[in-house]
């Protein structure tokens, strides 16, 4: 069976954008593949070092994950600072990572810009550390958002280099996997880009009804089109493609024949999508309420899920270490 690997940063709880451009594909995929899904702890220090309680966001994300749906007995979920043999694949790329490369990385510049005060090697490395999150299993798909891009060209480098370095044919290199077009970028609904937590724009899915509604009702519009059959501009745009991700295509169509028709009443639309976004989160944030509770529960999913991935990624070690002339 082919091995897919997948992590989220505990910086935040999951919104709409990781439900539909990642979680929704760990639900389906953990069918098909042997499926490791983690929680990028180690990540999250490369912006926040001083984490105030690591531990309750890590369970937060944890308890998240459950609710949406991955089973634990069909994938291996665990947290990435309980598998160190992942630290020290992260060491072996870094030898062959150079600084060129690791600088031109997008996601890189912008932190530079976003936090010119901290920035650290891990910053810098963080591609590193990802690339070393998957290869360690092996990983043939990786399920992501299209802002993952480039990571993921990253980490089909440096599995390419290894085996080109060491003469052998090892690691796979790891593909990116989307469920959807719809999958790839989830719009915020502030009038343009992504949705995302370090862009302020986040509907969560622990928030309340209210909190959605309040979300939903304050989405960027203008006046309306005045021209039928208008191309939409990219807010309108925005908020019928969450639409289009959230409600059923008849109420998509429904709105869609108005905006055409010049007769659109955003207000409607909007409180409409509200409805339909509450909808679809409720069970799961009752689901994420009541596994926040069950602390035992949480600590048992973890336990197992690290000797799980340990094992693995201990067996890629010894072959690592091996290949590259140490004792394996
Ligand atoms: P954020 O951007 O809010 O910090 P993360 O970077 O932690 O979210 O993303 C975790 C996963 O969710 C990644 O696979 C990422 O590609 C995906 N993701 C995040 N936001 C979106 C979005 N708006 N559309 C599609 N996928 C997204
Ligand atoms: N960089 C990913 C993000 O910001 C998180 C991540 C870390 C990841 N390691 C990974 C995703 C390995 C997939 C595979 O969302």
């Amino acid at each position: 069976m082919e091995t897919v690997v997948s992590g989220i940063r505990p910086t935040g709880n999951l919104h709409l954008g990781n439900y539909f451009g990642a979680v929704k594909s760990f639900l389906q995929m953990q069918h098909e593949y042997n499926c490791y899904f983690f929680i990028a702890d180690w990540h999250s220090l490369t912006t926040h070092p001083h984490p105030d309680n690591i531990r309750k966001s890590v369970k937060t994300i944890l308890a998240e994950y459950l609710a949406c749906g991955i089973d634990p007995e069909k994938a291996t979920i665990y947290i990435q600072s309980d598998v160190r043999e992942v630290a020290e694949l992260y060491l072996y790329l870094n030898m062959n990572a150079y600084l060129g490369e690791l600088e031109r990385v997008t996601s890189f510049k912008d932190k530079v810009r976003s936090q010119p005060n901290n920035v650290n090697a891990g910053l810098l490395t963080y591609p590193s550390l990802m690339a070393a999150d998957i290869i360690i299993h092996k990983a043939v798909k990786v399920p992501v958002g299209k802002d993952q891009e480039q990571n993921m060209e990253m980490a089909r480098k440096f599995a390419r280099r290894f085996n080109n370095i060491y003469g052998v044919d090892y690691f796979p290199e790891p593909a990116s996997f989307h469920l959807s077009e719809k999958a790839v970028k989830v719009p915020g609904l502030d009038g343009s880009g992504k949705m995302g937590k370090s862009e302020g724009n986040a509907i969560y899915l622990i928030d309340d009804e209210k909190t959605i509604k309040s979300k939903v009702m304050k989405a960027v519009t203008d006046s309306g089109p005045t021209v039928p059959n208008s191309e939409k501009p990219e807010p309108i745009a925005n908020l019928f493609m969450m639409m289009d991700i959230v409600s059923t295509p008849d109420t998509y169509q429904f709105f869609n024949e108005k905006y055409n028709a010049c007769e659109i009443r955003y207000g409607d639309m909007k409180k409409q999508l509200a409805e339909d976004i509450n909808l679809f989160c409720k069970p799961i944030r009752e689901r994420i309420n009541d596994m926040l509770t069950d602390d035992a529960y949480l600590d048992r999913i973890a336990r197992e899920g690290a000797e799980k991935a340990a094992a693995n990624a201990s067996k890629t070690l010894k072959e690592v270490r091996e290949i590259i002339g140490f004792r394996g």
